[in-house]
């Protein structure tokens, strides 16, 4: 795993959300649906199975999504109940369509809940953790890898600025990879 830092901050604020690393046992439900909703993981690998979630959130998620750098969950800033989940991590080094030559670029990656599509949220959270991110780190690239068939996270990666680059096969589907300099997203 890479060493270089990515965003550390626990909390970052916006006009309706908070990005928290922090976890409460009142996610369970809205984690696990993450991971069971056959809508929202369409394009990332299928539902598993509820057992499995909830395993996997007792398990490894709880220590996971506080620990993991870049991790954050997303909730609305009144009842801080989970929209969704964030990440602004490193991508790994050995990737083939690594954008700079040690791979050490940032990778976003978004999964809002069902019912908070269409509102804007997915858009305001990457918002408020590249803007985050570029006040924390020097410029560098960072990465999104999404299904060509996953036509509203393409709208969501144009709407904030990035570029599309290429596209490649991996896990049987095609993916479109785009990328921004952290820069774009600084004051
Ligand atoms: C990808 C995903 C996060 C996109 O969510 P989204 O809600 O469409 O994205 P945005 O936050 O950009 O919201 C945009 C929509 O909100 C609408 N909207 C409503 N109020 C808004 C506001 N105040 N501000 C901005 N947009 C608003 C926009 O018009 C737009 O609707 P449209 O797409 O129907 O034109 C969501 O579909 C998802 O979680 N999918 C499953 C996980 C996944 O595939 N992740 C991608 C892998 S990286």
């Amino acid at each position: 795993m890479s060493q270089l830092p990515t965003l550390s901050v626990a909390e970052i604020s916006s006009e309706r959300l908070l990005l928290r690393k922090a976890l409460h046992d009142s996610d369970r439900e809205g984690l696990v649906e993450l991971s069971t909703d056959p809508e929202v993981r369409a394009y990332i690998g299928g539902p598993q199975p509820r057992s499995e979630a909830e395993r996997h959130f007792d398990e490894i998620m709880a220590a996971d999504a506080t620990c993991r750098p870049g991790n954050y969950v997303i909730a609305d800033n009144t009842a801080n109940q989970v929209i969704g989940t964030l990440m602004l991590a490193r991508w790994w080094t050995d990737h083939p369509q690594r954008v700079t030559e040690d791979g050490e670029e940032l990778v976003l990656g978004y999964v809002l809940r069902r019912s908070a599509w269409g509102a804007g949220y997915a858009f305001e959270a990457a918002t408020a953790a590249l803007r985050a991110a570029a006040e924390e780190l020097p410029d560098q690239p960072v990465v999104l890898v999404t299904q060509t068939a996953n036509k509203r996270s393409l709208r969501l990666a144009e709407r904030l600025g990035f570029h599309f680059t290429t596209t490649f096969e991996e896990f049987d589907a095609e993916q479109a990879l785009y990328t921004a300099p952290l820069s774009l997203f600084g004051n």
